[in-house]
């Protein structure tokens, strides 16, 4: 009863979040949006999903993820028995960069803590990354979704410890047959990450990171 109680709680204050974030102005991208993409889904879900950021469909409906690459994200939900309805959906940025361009670093600092936040009301026991973007900051590391997709790992996120699981982002795999392939086997192991206990967080990153090289490029892989 606690535990519902709870949630109901920390659904409120989602959508609280929601309402204040629509009028966000913390960065540029405020001016060209049609909306805020904050998020959609169950607010309790045990498997959240973080994209990149809204395109030209996502700006228009002020849903995640509704375009081509949705379609798949939709299909592969299906292939192990979920909709998607039964988690959430999320992006690193809430708002559509102008033609579809890459976030920019001050864009992803402005936003990220809408993210961190969204994480740590919903408290989901699995995180998938779709691409480069979430999966470098979720992780804190540079190194690429190539390297690093289908390899969970336990960290923290907005305090919560999670299991964050690296995964092709769908608009990537969409062109590319042999991507789709590694995507769908990746994402084949999700049910089974969703069943798994939750293991202890790692300790989390510092946040002072000494930059000594290049800034680190982020793209879809
Ligand atoms: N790609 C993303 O990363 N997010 C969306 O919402 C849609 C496409």
């Amino acid at each position: 009863m606690a535990a519902a109680t709870d949630a109901l709680g920390r659904a409120d204050e989602l959508a609280g979040l929601a309402a204040a974030v629509s009028g966000c102005t913390r960065c540029p991208l405020a001016a060209g949006r049609t909306q805020v993409v904050f998020g959609s889904g169950d607010p309790a879900a045990d498997l959240m999903f973080v994209g990149e950021a809204p395109g030209f469909h996502e700006d228009q409906q002020g849903v995640p993820f509704v375009g081509q690459a949705g379609k798949l994200l939709e299909r592969l939900l299906a292939g192990i028995g979920l909709e998607r309805r039964e988690v959430y959906i999320a992006n690193v940025i809430k708002c559509r960069p102008p033609g579809n361009r890459d976030p920019q670093p001050e864009e992803i600092e402005a936003c990220e803590g809408y993210l961190f936040r969204q994480v740590e009301l919903i408290q989901p026991r699995v995180v998938a990354t779709l691409g480069n973007f979430a999966t470098k900051l979720l992780s804190g590391k540079p190194t690429g979704i190539t390297r690093v997709h289908g390899q969970e790992q336990a960290t923290t996120v907005g305090g919560r410890s999670v299991l964050l699981y690296p995964l092709y982002h769908p608009a990537a795999a969409l062109y590319t047959p042999a991507m789709l392939k590694v995507l769908e086997s990746d994402f084949a192991r999700l049910p089974e990450l969703l069943g798994r206990e939750t293991a202890p967080a790692a300790p989390p990153e510092p946040l002072l990171r000494v930059v000594t090289e290049a800034p680190v490029q982020l793209g879809l892989f």
